[in-house]
């Protein structure tokens, strides 16, 4: 099957708001996807819903074939689905590598009562962690802060570490929910520059959100864009861009956004 993610109608309703009506998208395996649209579109919803922290109202999501609709987030997590927040969602006191040998425990492979038993091996794992966990934060370039709390680093670092704490869970798709939210526009273009890298050396399947539209047309391969819920149009950038029902919806609301 080729598709990894398969997403059919899948709808959210909050007490008489549709938020998310009839979603359906199709993944491939290592592509960039975007997902645009006017604020209170239903993107974060969406996410919401693949990462499992809303229970869908209806609709279905495949990953790999296998029905994983209404999962625990953690279960979702488990089978490779990761995102970050649009508000940042640190352990703030804890240290920049404390933060990705965290992510990178989901995906241990000895459990605390092994671990008592057999302590050679956990001590060895306790460091492969840590190397790896370093090794993930000089990709992203913020290995310097390594040592300090996560709530002192600079913005831009921080949404960084934000990414390299999910990388380190060994991902397949990764949802980025605005990860150049509140970057100038020189961290945005750094960004632009770590996310494709990632995705090429860990082969990943990338969905992301952002209004910033650099940063989108830098990055994405094909392009949902979403208005009052649904989806109204997709396609590769530069078609979806000159598309009249995109620039309707945007320039309906804020020119800045386009
Ligand atoms: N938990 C919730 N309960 C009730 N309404 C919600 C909830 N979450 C989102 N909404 C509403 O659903 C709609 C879609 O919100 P959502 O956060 O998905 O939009 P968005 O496209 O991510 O917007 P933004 O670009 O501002 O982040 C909005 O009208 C929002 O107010
Ligand atoms: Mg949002």
């Amino acid at each position: 099957m080729s598709e990894l993610l398969e997403v059919n109608n899948l709808t959210m309703n909050f007490k008489g708001l549709k938020a998310v009506s009839d979603f359906s998208v199709k993944l491939k395996e290592n592509m960039i996807y975007g997902l645009i649209g006017t604020n209170g579109a239903g993107k974060t919803t969406v996410i919401n819903m693949l990462s499992g922290v809303l229970k869908p109202s209806s609709g279905t999501v495949f990953f790999n074939g296998e029905n994983i609709t209404g999962l625990r987030p953690d279960k979702i997590a488990k089978k490779g689905i990761l995102r970050t927040y649009q508000n940042l969602r640190l352990f703030k006191k804890a240290s920049a590598l404390q933060n990705v040998i965290i992510g990178a425990q989901m995906h241990k492979s000895y459990n605390n009562i092994e671990a008592i038993f057999d302590l050679s091996r956990f001590r060895n794992e306790e460091k492969e962690l840590e190397a790896s966990a370093m090794a993930m934060l000089r990709i992203l370039g913020i290995e310097n802060y390594a040592k300090e709390r996560a709530d002192s680093l600079p913005y831009g670092a921080q949404r960084k570490l934000e990414i390299a704490r999910i990388l380190a869970a060994s991902p397949r798709i990764l949802l980025l929910d605005e990860p150049a939210a509140g970057m100038n526009p020189q961290e945005s273009v750094e960004l632009v520059r770590m996310i494709k890298h990632i995705q090429e050396e860990f082969k990943l399947t990338i969905l992301l959100i952002e209004h910033d539209m650099k940063v989108v047309m830098g990055l994405c391969e094909f392009i949902y864009v979403m208005a009052t819920g649904q989806i109204i149009a997709q396609g590769e950038p530069q078609v979806v861009r000159d598309d009249p029902k995109v620039i309707e919806a945007y320039l309906g609301r804020t020119r800045k956004d386009v």
